[in-house]
């Protein structure tokens, strides 16, 4: 049944109609409509729109009409209603005849759909909340059972300096705290109730709506009708957190992917995270790496869209503004998807850290180390590096690890060089020169990974 009619002599043909419902893809805010109806019943009645006994009435039947939507939500979906609201409402009537006709009183769709997409995001932001949480709390796992073991550390994908694999999960327990942090800001600025702005000048029944946002668990109303019915940066808001945290998942799954190849052999992700080739009987490929990489793009896509839907949308709603579902749904859902998936690949995963530290070991790592072995023998660290980077140059034409170089060609390059260099330049003393704050070493590892489990656990 549609909400309207009066004015029209002909329905809307159904093409249109088609085009203009949204209850294929609305019913899913079916259990926020429910509750939200059941709030402004009881603001309506403490106005006197209605009696005490038909209040009861009405939330009896919302609650019951609740139960139904929760057993089976997706049949909901082609009941053939314009939207949720429209359901919602028709279902009501079933149930209740006329008095079901008088929920409606002061209150728009506008103000209703608004209402109901933010306690639908607050819900949907929790469960995110806790996913990444449980993420993080996989990587502080990893990086405990792991601890002790080296890994290459890489700028321009070249191995750089060696770090502590611990160190490496801990970057991503970093990132992921960093979206925790923005999804709960933007949670508290979202958390308020625009019921009560009505179409969009406001509500013409005197009714509290402070109390009217309690009821529905927000922290406080809405200050100004016009921009509650046609806000939608919540959604903006949670788009970027969502493409900000898949591009760290993307980072984190590429970083697997190269650690997973045969050519590095790190890690060796678990069987319940691959799959294998139709044709190649030996592949065991990184599927669910490679589809979290993937689906990034996705979610930028929904962010650029709702983007380019909202820019220079004229106060106050627009039907424009109904596609604001489909893309947020989409994504927040990929969003979860991509983080449970990270979490069971970081938990399956073992380390292959024979490999890890023989490829820590080439590559020259601990050039920096005799750079500044130099220093402390007086040298300036520009001389120093120059010097270096003859020693090495050296040790690349005879096949060797700079460690491996005998004394007598440390010092044809460079004088001051001793037996002392030795120690320097071995890989553990690599690690723990980087004793400072945010380093390697394992002393700050230790400590960065208790600190988190007082923190997360
Ligand atoms: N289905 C609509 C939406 O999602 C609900 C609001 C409709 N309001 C209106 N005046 N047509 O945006």
């Amino acid at each position: 049944m549609a909400l309207w009619g009066g004015r029209f002599s002909q329905g809307p043909d159904s093409a249109f109609k088609q085009f203009n419902d949204s209850l294929p893809f609305d019913y899913q805010l079916a259990e926020q409509d429910i509750i939200g109806s059941i709030a402004w019943a009881k603001a309506i009645s403490s106005v006197g729109v209605l009696s005490q006994s038909e209040l009861a009435q009405l939330t009896a039947a919302l609650l019951e009409l609740l139960k139904e939507v929760k057993a089976d939500p997706e049949s909901i979906a082609h009941a053939g209603d314009e939207d949720i609201h429209s359901y919602v409402e028709s279902k009501l009537i079933e149930k209740v005849g006329d008095l079901g006709k008088k929920l409606h009183t002061g209150r728009s769709r506008n103000d209703q759909v608004a209402t109901d997409f933010r306690l639908w995001c607050r819900t949907t932001a929790t469960t995110l909340l806790g996913a990444i949480e449980a993420l993080q709390k996989a990587f502080i796992a990893l990086a405990e059972r792991e601890l002790g073991t080296i890994l290459p550390g890489y700028t321009h994908l070249q191995r750089a300096q060696p770090v502590l694999f611990s160190h490496w999960c801990l970057a991503y327990v970093e990132m992921l705290a960093r979206d925790h942090s923005r999804l709960t800001d933007a949670v508290n600025r979202f958390n308020e109730c625009p019921l009560g702005s009505g179409a969009l000048a406001g509500t013409a029944y005197g009714i509290d709506r402070e109390i009217l946002a309690k009821e529905l668990g927000f922290a406080r109303a809405t200050r100004n009708s016009l921009d509650a019915v046609s806000d939608r940066d919540f959604v903006i808001e949670l788009l970027s957190c969502a493409s900000l945290s898949m591009l760290h998942l993307s980072r984190l799954a590429e970083d697997l992917i190269f650690y997973n190849s045969g050519e590095a052999g790190f890690i060796e992700l678990a069987d319940t995270v691959t799959s294998g080739s139709s044709l190649m009987p030996q592949k065991k490929n990184p599927d669910a790496l490679e589809l979290i990489r993937g689906k990034t793009g996705r979610v930028f896509g929904a962010l650029s869209a709702m983007s380019m839907t909202l820019k220079a949308l004229p106060l106050a709603y627009n039907k424009d503004m109904q596609e604001d579902k489909e893309g947020l749904f989409d994504a927040l859902t990929t969003w979860l998807a991509c983080i449970h998936m990270a979490q069971s690949c970081i938990s399956g995963l073992s380390v292959r850290s024979a490999r890890t530290l023989a490829a820590a070991k080439g590559g020259h790592a601990n050039a920096t180390e005799l750079a500044d072995y130099l220093v402390a023998k007086g040298i300036p660290f520009r001389q120093g590096h120059h010097i270096v980077g003859q020693l090495v140059q050296l040790a690349i034409s005879k096949g060797k690890n700079l460690e491996e170089l005998p004394l007598s060609e440390f010092k044809a390059v460079c004088d001051v060089i001793d037996d002392d260099v030795y120690p320097v330049l071995e890989i553990d003393a690599c690690i723990a020169a980087r004793k400072a704050l945010g380093g390697t070493s394992l002393p700050q590892v230790q400590q960065a990974i208790a600190a988190w489990k007082l923190k997360i656990q």
